[in-house]
């Protein structure tokens, strides 16, 4: 039986490979995509959302839009690391077949949620501002879900857009509180992501002159020079694709139960995800922290995905 999984998202380069990698799985079902400001604005990670889904033939997967902005602090986003309009590669224009449904991504979260109920793993690989706003709307939603698992923090490593902070959590540090607080999510961060890489090299028969070819050599190698020597590391950070891997293989990842909290003032603190390791608050766990991943077997997962998907999908341009 295959595990339906619902991705918040925003995408994003990481993004694209998470969705290429669930979609391509026959284990997971795919429900929808709810879209959410994070890498660019959302029309525009909507937007990338859809084209994605029209690159590789998956029009029946419904994409709902959802919040333009974090709940309080202004927006933010990304495209200096994910490129012009939040995403590179070779895309094509989105078609009436994927236009977005009438619903708002937040309200999908919760009707999803309720279709499937203790089955659904709802994803999170943006801004959590959808979820959050979920939470406000179905305060049951934890109950509904079989799994909330979410990309976001840096518990026991630096951050990436401040010395504490993750860009998920920092972009609305406001609904990540409201999430780690009400949730019991399964947080992959930064301390296990950022060595999820996949060099290109690595994809055997990929194609270099067809748009899927050349859309995912461009999301395995995203990061600029800079961001691979800031992040010491050798081909880009695939953190999205990280938590996908997961959700359909439960031997990628380690997990510990902590006690969790996010900063949201102002000042170096906001976006922290803070885990009380040794317990001094004595408060008990609210939810659980990657802290181990198996690289080889993300690499085999994502990988055999992409390779699936290049043999399925035939994208040359007919004579
Ligand atoms: C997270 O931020 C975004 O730029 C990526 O898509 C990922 O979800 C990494 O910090
Ligand atoms: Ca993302």
């Amino acid at each position: 039986m295959s595990r339906p999984v619902l991705i918040d998202t925003d995408p994003g380069c990481d993004d694209a490979v998470a969705l290429l990698h669930a979609l391509e799985r026959p284990d997971l079902e795919v429900v929808g995509l709810s879209t959410v400001h994070g890498n660019a604005p959302v029309a525009e990670t909507t937007e990338n959302a859809r084209r994605i889904l029209e690159l590789v033939g998956r029009t029946d997967v419904p994409v709902a839009r959802g919040a333009d902005r974090p709940l309080l602090v202004d927006l933010e986003t990304a495209e200096h690391i994910h490129g012009e309009g939040g995403i590179q590669g070779d895309l094509p224009e989105p078609t009436a077949a994927t236009r977005p449904i009438d619903v708002h991504g937040a309200r999908f979260i919760v009707e999803q949620a309720r279709a499937h109920t203790g089955d659904l793993v709802l994803a999170a690989i943006g801004p959590l501002t959808n979820v959050a706003l979920a939470l406000a709307m179905e305060p049951a939603l934890p109950d509904l879900l079989d799994e909330l698992v979410f990309m976001g923090g840096a518990a026991f490593t630096r951050g990436n857009v401040t010395p504490l902070a993750e860009a998920n959590v920092h972009s609305d540090p406001h609904a990540a509180k409201r999430v780690v607080r009400d949730a019991r999510p399964t947080v992959v961060g930064l301390d296990v992501t950022r060595r999820a890489t996949l060099p290109p090299e690595r994809i055997d028969g990929l194609p270099r002159d067809d748009p899927l070819g050349r859309s995912i050599d461009a999301w395995l190698t995203y990061y600029g020079p800079e961001d691979l020597e800031r992040n010491r590391i050798d081909a880009a950070a695939l953190h999205d694709a990280l938590v996908l891997a997961a959700v359909a293989d439960d031997r990628v990842l380690e997990t510990d139960p902590y006690p969790l909290e996010v900063g949201a003032d102002d000042g170096l603190a906001r976006g922290a995800l803070v885990a009380d390791a040794d317990g001094v608050t004595g408060r008990e766990p609210n939810g659980r922290v990657a802290v181990a991943a198996d690289y080889e077997r993300f690499r085999a997962l994502v990988g055999g995905s992409l390779e699936r998907l290049v043999e399925r999908v035939d994208v040359s341009v007919p004579e």
